[in-house]
C-alpha cells in the first residue's frame, strides 16, 4: 500500500471532499431550531435545479432503497397495476418493493447491459392499458447503463397520459442533466452517498403536482415514509422525525460545492471522467459491458475475460490502493465496476487506470506501459471541460454563520 487513503472507485458511497468531511464532524444542533431550518431550506432549494423542478422536494433519513419504498407507498394502492421496466438489479428491486406492498406488477425486462427502448414501453402501455404507474431506473448501477429517461417518459406520456412515471435516480441525479418538470416525470428519488458528495443516510425525493396529488389518494400503508408529513414539516423548516444531522451538514456542504463549481461544470466533469474510464479500460483490453450508446456517466462496467478471476485481480488492485466494485447478482464474478461520481476528478480516474495497467503487467499480460493512461487522458481531454477545481472552495461567511462550527 503506497498511500494513506484508497482511491475509492466504487459507485457509492463516494469519497468525501475535505470540507464535507469537516462538516460532518460539527457539533449537533437543535433540529427544531432556526439553524436547521436555514440549512434544510438551502438543501431543498439547492437541489431543485439538479432535479429540474420548481416543485417541493422532501428529504428523508433513510437509504436510497427507503426512498424507493417511499415512492411506491406514497403514490400507489394495493392492486394498482404497475409496469416495472427493469434493466438490472436496481430495477428488479424497485419492482420487488411495489409487489411486496400489493401492487400488481408486470415486468418489462431488458437484457442487462442495454437501456430500455421507448418503443417497447409504448407497446407495453398500449397493448395492455390501465397501468397506474411505470417504474424506471435512470442510472442502473449494476450494469453501468443510463436510461434515456426523457424519451422513455415521453413514450409513456404519449401512450398513457394518466400513468404516473416514477424514477429511481439514486445514482444519477446531480451528476448528469435531469429535467423532471420538462420531461413530465412524476417522482424522482436520489441518495446522499452518490453525486451529492456526502455520506449515506439521506434520500431526497421530488414529485410533480400529479405526484403530490397521488400522495393524497394512495392507500398503501405508511407512517415514517409518508411524504405528506415530510412536506408539511419542511414547510416549517423541519423534518417529521429526528434527521441524520451529520449527513445533513454534509449534503449542505456538498451542494454548496456543486453550486460553486457550476451545474454544467459538474456535468462536464462527470462526462470527462466517464470518457476516461471507458477509454482506459478499453485500451487495457476489457470489453465494456454497457451498450456504448447508453453508457453511464457515473459508473463503468467491464467484462472480466474468461480465466480472469475477480478475487485475485481485486486483491492485487486493492494492494495498490484502488477499490473497485465487483458485479452484483447474476453478474457476480463476471464484471467489475469503476465508479466515477461525486467528488471525482479525471486525475483519480487516470490513477485507477494506471493501477489497472500495472496489475495487468504484473500478471503477465502484454501491456505497453502508459498506453491505457494515455488513452484515458486523451478521451478526457476530448470532452470540453471547464476548469475542474481540485480543492474545495471555502465556505462563504453566510454559510459559516448559518451553521455553528
Ligand atoms: C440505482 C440505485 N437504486 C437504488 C439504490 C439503493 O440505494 P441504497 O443502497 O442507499 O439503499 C442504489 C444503490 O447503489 C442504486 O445505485
Amino acid at each position: 500500500m503506497d498511500r494513506f487513503e484508497p482511491n475509492l472507485r466504487i459507485p457509492g458511497p463516494t469519497a468525501l471532499p475535505p470540507s464535507v468531511r469537516e462538516a460532518g464532524g460539527r457539533q449537533m444542533i437543535n433540529h427544531r431550531g432556526p439553524e436547521f431550518a436555514a440549512m434544510l431550506g438551502r438543501i431543498l432549494d439547492g437541489m431543485k435545479p439538479f432535479f429540474g423542478t420548481t416543485q417541493d422536494v422532501a428529504m428523508l433519513t433513510c437509504a436510497g432503497s427507503g426512498g424507493l419504498e417511499a415512492a411506491v407507498v406514497n403514490t400507489l394502492s394495493p392492486g394498482d397495476r404497475v409496469l416495472a421496466v427493469s434493466i438490472g438489479s436496481f430495477g428488479d428491486r424497485f419492482a420487488k418493493i411495489a409487489g411486496i406492498y400489493g401492487a400488481d406488477v408486470t415486468k418489462l425486462d431488458v437484457e442487462w447491459g442495454q437501456a430500455a427502448d421507448p418503443q417497447a414501453v409504448r407497446e407495453a402501455l398500449t397493448s395492455d392499458p390501465g397501468y397506474r404507474a411505470v417504474l424506471l431506473t435512470h442510472n442502473e448501477t449494476s450494469t453501468g447503463v443510463m436510461n434515456p429517461i426523457r424519451d422513455l417518459a415521453a413514450a409513456a406520456r404519449e401512450t398513457s397520459p394518466d400513468t404516473l412515471i416514477l424514477v429511481d435516480s439514486v445514482s444519477g441525479l446531480g451528476a448528469v442533466p435531469f429535467e423532471m418538470d420538462a420531461w413530465g416525470v412524476d417522482l424522482v428519488v436520489t441518495g446522499s452517498q452518490k453525486a451529492w458528495m456526502a455520506a449515506p443516510g439521506l434520500a431526497m425525493i421530488a414529485a410533480s403536482e400529479r405526484g403530490w396529488a397521488a400522495t393524497e389518494t394512495a392507500k398503501m400503508p405508511r407512517f415514517y415514509l409518508d411524504l405528506r408529513s415530510h412536506r408539511e414539516s419542511a414547510a416549517l423548516g423541519q423534518t417529521p422525525f429526528t434527521p441524520a444531522i451529520g449527513v445533513v451538514y454534509q449534503v449542505d456542504e456538498g451542494i454548496r460545492l456543486m453550486h460553486a463549481e457550476g451545474k454544467d461544470n459538474v456535468f462536464a466533469r462527470h462526462e470527462a471522467c466517464a470518457a476516461a474510464a471507458r477509454a482506459g479500460l478499453t485500451a487495457l483490453g476489457f470489453a465494456l459491458f454497457a451498450d456504448p450508446a447508453n453508457a453511464s456517466k457515473t459508473v463503468t462496467a467491464a467484462n472480466l475475460p474468461a480465466g480472469h478471476d475477480w478475487k485475485p485481480f481485486n486483491t492485487a488492485i486493492k494492494s495498490h490502493g484502488v477499490v473497485l466494485a465487483g458485479g452484483q447478482g447474476k453478474l457476480t464474478g463476471k464484471i467489475f465496476r469503476l465508479g466515477h461520481l461525486g467528488s471525482v476528478t479525471v486525475g483519480e480516474i487516470l490513477d485507477a487506470i494506471a493501477v489497472l495497467e500495472r496489475v495487468a503487467a504484473e500478471q503477465g499480460r502484454r501491456i505497453e506501459p502508459g498506453t491505457a493512461v494515455a488513452a484515458a487522458q486523451a478521451a478526457a481531454l476530448a470532452v470540453q471541460t471547464a476548469a475542474v477545481p481540485t480543492t474545495s472552495p471555502a465556505p462563504s461567511e453566510a454559510d459559516r454563520a448559518a451553521v455553528p462550527a
